[in-house]
């Protein structure tokens, strides 16, 4: 092995708010996981992906394999994003660096995971982020009762990329919590600093039906 440089990519999610299985739904024709695992098996320095699902979605996975021969482990999802990040990561060995990804982002770039890499590598840890354009309100039984200031706000996005020890040990640190990604429960474990390098307006994550839509107008 010469970088040891994983993807562990996360479909362990139940698309509650989609309302079904939003890694399985079709965007021009293609599933939405397939985006990442393409991006992925395409990129010339990584070389094997972790996949995490849920359990229902093994069988669909298995035939994955087949096609993407850097999908290494098929790991099963945990209740939160957090136990299925964990148990992506648990299942890499050795050190090197670990990109972890939602499936639900499938809109990313060669540039994108290439800014990501290098800032793990230099950095320990490292994640895109975009500045926040909008006015931010804070809005209560429907009438904005006042403002945030926007000024240092950042809205992150996934591949996060970290070096395989610290992530782990970020995990072990914080083991049972909620966190929303990586880098929220990296900087709650106290195990350093996370780099931010520069998202891509296109790297939109599907929440809901309208979301898919909208991916498949700027694809
Ligand atoms: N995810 C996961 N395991 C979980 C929860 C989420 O692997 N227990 C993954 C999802 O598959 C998704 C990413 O984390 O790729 C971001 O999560 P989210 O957008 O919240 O997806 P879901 O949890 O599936 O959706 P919802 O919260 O509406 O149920
Ligand atoms: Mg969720």
């Amino acid at each position: 092995m010469k970088n040891n440089l994983w993807a562990v990519i996360l479909a362990g999610g139940k698309g509650t708010r989609f309302g079904a299985l939003k890694q399985r739904e079709k965007l021009k024709g293609k599933p939405v996981l397939e985006y990442s695992l393409s991006a992925f098996e395409s990129h010339p320095e990584v070389e094997g992906i972790v996949l995490v699902v849920v359990k229902e979605l093994f069988p669909w996975a298995e035939e994955l394999k087949i096609r993407y021969m850097k999908i290494k482990k098929i790991v099963e999802g945990g209740r939160t994003r957090q136990e299925s990040s964990r148990a992506g990561v648990f299942a890499l060995e050795g050190e090197g660096i670990v990109l972890i990804h939602d499936a639900a982002r499938p809109n990313i770039s060669k540039s994108l995971i290439d800014r990501v890499i290098q800032g793990a590598k230099k950095w320990g840890a490292a994640v895109p982020v975009l500045p926040v354009a909008d006015t931010l309100a804070r809005v209560e039984s429907g009438f904005v009762r006042g403002f945030i200031s926007r000024k240092g706000v950042f809205r992150v996005q996934t591949p996060q990329g970290f070096k395989i020890s610290l992530i782990k040990e970020a995990h072990n640190r914080t083991e049972g919590g909620n966190f929303p990604d990586d880098s929220s429960l990296f900087i709650a474990s106290g195990m350093g600093e996370v780099r931010a390098v520069a998202g891509e307006k296109t790297n939109l994550k599907i929440t809901l039906p309208g979301d898919l839509r909208f991916l498949e107008g700027i694809i």
